[in-house]
């Protein structure tokens, strides 16, 4: 047994998520019985990860409770700009039932190219879920769950592989999106979905036709919340990079039931609920891509010039990916009109009280009373702060 199989059950661990921890019954008894030391984890017993594995009691833990009046807008976020996502049915990809999730295996030629400071490869995508009325995302927002998630999981090209990268800063790169209810079949996802029963027992996989990923994500990538997380999954490290989309995918109830519903983790026991619930923030701030509606807007750093709004006109391939360019150009907002009315009482104010001072200096000059001294003082400080 020893080290070197512990060792090598990390580093398996660590090259997906999800895939990982996962050993053969019989090849694991062998080494292993049961015990402490048996990386088995499951949702039933999330507030024991850590004592397995450390990092998911640290203080960069996801998911977590997106509170959009505490997002820091940050207008140097650029939209999400996809590349190679567009898979024909002449590639193969495998899907595979982890026990933790439905797992589809991507290659490296789909690429984030823009929306983050590196180039990432995918590597795989997955699913959180619930049960038939019971919502299963892992983010909430605003105290929300939404019915389920989708994660594709990507990997800073800077490094050879996603086992280096994901214990490195910044490693890892998951874009993340709300499932809900609608009212048609979603195309892109009826895909995936009709192959669902080809893994209904853990440890099933299945070679399926290439489609077009794009699809599984929403329209608009240029509104989104970003922080710095961590993989919800044991071994919980803390080197990704969340972009979490504002618009949602929408899926059938037909759809969504198939979601719910197919996958088991072993001989009879359906798998449902398989999400993390929101960790500590902890001091992290989340940023948000897009200004807020009226009101809860934070700036997360100076506030740009309003021509700032537009131009990603300069980036001719936004448009393409958005679709909607130009659509969401933030407008002057109640909070802006505000800080305008704000600032010119101001210097209406100010200019008030200037001109009270002139004439209280010159009363002053008359009189040499102390107590108009201490209104000239302060006259002073005003002036010299303007
Ligand atoms: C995430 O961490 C990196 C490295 O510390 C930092 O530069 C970046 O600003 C952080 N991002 C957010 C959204 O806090
Ligand atoms: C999208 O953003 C709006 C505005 O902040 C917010 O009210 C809404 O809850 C957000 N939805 C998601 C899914 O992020
Ligand atoms: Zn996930």
């Amino acid at each position: 047994m020893g080290l070197r199989r512990v060792l090598l059950l990390l580093l398996s661990c660590v090259l997906q998520p999800h895939v990982h921890c996962q050993v053969t019954p019989g090849e694991d008894q062998k080494d292993h019985p049961a015990g402490p030391g048996h990386h088995h984890w499951g949702y039933t017993d999330v507030l024991d990860w850590d004592k397995e594995f450390p990092e998911c009691g640290g203080r960069a833990q996801s998911p977590i409770n997106v509170i959009t009046l505490d997002a820091a807008f940050d207008p140097h976020l650029r939209p999400i700009q996809l590349s190679g996502y567009n898979l024909t049915s002449a590639e193969t990809l495998k899907l595979e039932n982890n026990k933790h999730t439905v797992v589809l295996k991507l290659p490296d030629t789909m690429k984030i190219v823009g929306g983050l400071p590196q180039i990432y490869q995918a590597a795989q995508l997955h699913f959180h879920w619930g049960s038939a009325g019971a919502p299963g995302s892992e983010h909430t927002v605003n105290g929300r769950r939404f019915p389920g998630e989708i994660h594709v999981v990507h990997y800073n090209s800077e490094y050879r592989s996603m086992d280096r990268a994901v214990t490195q800063q910044g490693g890892l790169a998951v874009l993340a999106a709300f499932i809900e209810e609608g009212a048609e079949d979603n195309e892109a996802y009826e895909h995936l979905l009709t192959h669902l029963e080809e893994v209904t027992d853990g440890g099933q996989s299945a070679e399926i036709p290439g489609f077009d990923i794009r699809g599984l994500l929403p329209q608009q990538m240029d509104r989104f919340f970003r922080y710095n997380g961590s993989l919800t999954t044991p071994p919980c490290l803390q080197t990704v990079n969340w972009t979490i989309f504002n618009q949602t995918v929408l899926l059938s109830a037909k759809q969504l039931a198939i979601l719910e519903d197919t996958i088991h983790h072993d001989h009879d026991h359906i798998l449902q609920m398989n999400f993390r619930d929101p960790q500590p923030l902890h001091g992290r701030v989340v940023l948000s891509s897009f200004r807020a509606p009226v009101g809860g807007r934070k700036a997360a750093g100076p506030a740009p010039p309003p021509s700032v709004s537009t131009p990603e006109s300069d980036d001719p391939s936004s448009h393409s990916e958005t679709g909607s360019h130009g659509q969401d150009d933030p407008q002057l907002g109640t909070g802006d009109m505000l800080a305008i009315i704000f600032g010119i009482l101001f210097a209406v104010t100010a200019v008030a009280f200037f001109v009270y001072v002139r004439k209280n200096r010159r009363r002053t000059q008359r009189s040499s009373d102390s107590k108009s001294n201490v209104i000239y003082k302060a006259a002073t400080a005003e002036e010299n702060m303007a």
